[in-house]
């Protein structure tokens, strides 16, 4: 059931089986997340209760999806995936809905995608645990309310802001993922080098994780290219030179920043002058997608300081146009 969004606009899910983490002790970081959960899983299961609603929002990569999975099977119940702009209708929403047991989880990933009368089939089955059906067709038609089971929905969404009110609201645990510290990622760069079964020093998992944007997806992502060139250029053996002629290969610079990373730097402080810039304007002037930039790319540089969002627009930072070899702004209060 689970299928890929548009892979235009989102980055698809290339998530490697071998790779995800499979409990709570194999997940790294997010501690604040990760601690507070294994209360709650625990607190429900000496219950013998579904666990109550869980948001999970944050960047692509962060490890929703992942730790979606991870909360199932610490339950110890199926896990129901499916996503928002799969479901198209309020029957289909139904129709899953019906086939959920007892204190199982549904998982919908982009949430945030799933059309309003969708989701207004959702309240009363994560409230009160409800679902109106219409039974018949044309004007004999009846809308009947069924008893649903007690389960557990989480919800994922990189974009919690264009989360309706009403939706949001519905969901009494929330968390917010942030951006996985260098250390954290050595680890997971380390971990997934000895699942590939590739030997791998200590500064050359340091250097991959510190230039992977702070997300554990790309830095598996890079650990896979520079497997292959340690393979076809080294001696199959990962040592910081690898790593440097990997990225260097692939034109990722010092702060893990892109080409894409770049010519949105670059566009804003040329093009638009140092900005503000509208997101639709920077999207055409770069040739990409407003929610695919909006997505992937500005959350991490704003969260570098290399990038502001203010009202009227995005606009580079001073640190932003170092970062790209400029001289300062005039008149810059940075
Ligand atoms: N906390 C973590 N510990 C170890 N690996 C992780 C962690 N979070 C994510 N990953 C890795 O990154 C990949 C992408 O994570 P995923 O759960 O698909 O992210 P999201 O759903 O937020 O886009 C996973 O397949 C896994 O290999
Ligand atoms: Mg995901």
């Amino acid at each position: 059931m689970a299928r890929e969004l548009d892979p235009g606009l989102l980055p698809v899910d290339t998530a490697d089986p071998a790779l995800r983490p499979k409990n709570l002790d194999e997940y790294i970081g997010q501690e604040r997340v990760v601690d507070n959960l294994r209360v709650y899983i625990r607190a429900a299961k000496q219950r013998g209760e579904a666990m109550d609603h869980v948001l999970l929002a944050g960047p692509p990569g962060l490890g929703k999806t992942s730790l979606a999975h991870i909360i199932a099977e610490e339950l110890g119940v199926e896990l129901r995936p499916t996503s928002g702009p799969v479901i198209e209708k309020r029957g289909d929403l139904a129709a899953i809905l019906t086939s959920i047991q007892e204190r199982e989880v549904l998982f919908i990933d982009e949430i945030h995608r799933l059309n309003r009368a969708v989701e207004e089939v959702l309240y009363p089955a994560v409230e009160d645990y409800r679902v109106d059906v219409l039974l018949g067709q044309g004007p004999g038609a009846q809308s009947v309310s069924l008893p649903l089971p007690r389960f557990t929905l989480i919800g994922a969404t990189t974009r919690s802001g264009l989360l309706t009110r009403p939706l949001r609201d519905r969901f009494p645990i929330q968390f917010a993922f942030d951006f996985y510290t260098p250390e954290e990622l050595a680890v997971i760069v380390q971990r997934s080098a000895a699942r590939l079964g590739v030997p791998i020093e200590g500064a050359a998992a340091r250097e991959l994780a510190r230039r992977s944007r702070g997300t554990p997806r790309v830095a598996n992502r890079l650990l896979r290219r520079v497997r292959d060139f340690a393979e076809v250029e080294g001696g199959g053996h990962v040592d910081l030179a690898v790593v440097r002629l990997t990225l260097e290969r692939l034109e990722i610079d010092e702060e893990g920043l892109d080409g894409v990373d770049r010519r949105i730097l670059h566009t804003i402080a040329v093009k638009f002058d140092g900005g503000p810039v509208g997101i639709d304007n920077l999207a055409t002037a770069i040739g990409d997608e407003a929610d695919n930039i909006e997505d992937v790319y500005e959350p991490f540089l704003i969260r570098r300081g290399l990038i502001q969002r203010t009202r009227q627009g995005r606009i580079i930072t001073s640190r932003g146009r170092q970062h790209l070899g400029l001289p300062k702004a005039e008149g810059s209060l940075f």
